[in-house]
């Protein structure tokens, strides 16, 4: 287990409102677009990777979405979540790991991840991050990763971060994965920066 990874996210949960971190949506427009092109049934089990407080899962219930998983390191992002989500909050199953090291009992249809590989700056960690992916999906599932792109900011939370080009993530994900899509969205942050983020839509050849 990586402490300081694990002590600097729970810090920033525990200081933090969800609605004032540079990463808040109110709404994950663009994430729940692709879960839906994705086309997977509403009973087809869905993983948030370093979901945090995100409200992925609160929309994703809305839709109809039934097996839902958020996977954090920081155990006080979940104690937001819940408290947001109030008693639906026992239908989504809260998993605390650390990503590189998560052992999944089960495989998942989808993987999402926004803004988490992007900040394994260390190759063996992101070495790591795909194999665990790798056991994680199931044959012909759905990878889909938002980065910070090549205009993107070079920190996050005080950390730094790798940015992203299309040329970067197939060098990583091909030949195990193909690229089914991607798009560049500007986030604005609640102080109203602009971020540039590379979502990308993979499938697992197998
Ligand atoms: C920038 S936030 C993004 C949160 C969420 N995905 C969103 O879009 O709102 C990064 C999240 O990844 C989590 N995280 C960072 N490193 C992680 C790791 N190695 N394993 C699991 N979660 C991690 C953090 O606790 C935090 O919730």
């Amino acid at each position: 287990m990586n402490t300081s990874r694990k002590s600097h996210w729970e810090n920033v949960y525990t200081t933090k409102e969800s609605v004032n971190v540079s990463w808040y949506q109110p709404v994950p427009a663009k994430s729940l677009e692709l879960i839906r092109s994705t086309g997977v049934l509403p009973q087809a089990a869905i993983l948030d990777v370093g979901g945090g407080a995100s409200t992925l899962v609160d929309n994703l219930l809305d839709a109809g979405y039934q097996d839902l998983s958020v996977l954090d390191i920081a155990s006080s992002a979940f104690t937001q979540a819940r408290a947001r989500l109030g008693a639906v909050a026992t239908q989504v199953k809260w998993i605390e790991s650390d990503v590189t090291e998560f052992e999944p009992s089960r495989s998942y249809a989808i993987w999402h991840d926004r803004a988490v590989f992007h900040f394994l700056t260390d190759a063996a960690d992101r070495q790591q991050y795909l194999d665990v992916l790798r056991k994680s999906l199931q044959a012909q599932g759905h990878f889909l990763l938002a980065t910070f792109g090549e205009e993107g900011p070079t920190r996050c939370s005080g950390l730094e971060v790798q940015r992203y080009s299309v040329e970067m993530l197939k060098a990583l994900l091909e030949p195990d994965f193909h690229m089914r899509a991607y798009e560049i969205e500007e986030h604005r942050t609640p102080k109203r920066a602009a971020q540039e983020f590379l979502y990308s839509w993979w499938q697992a050849e197998v």
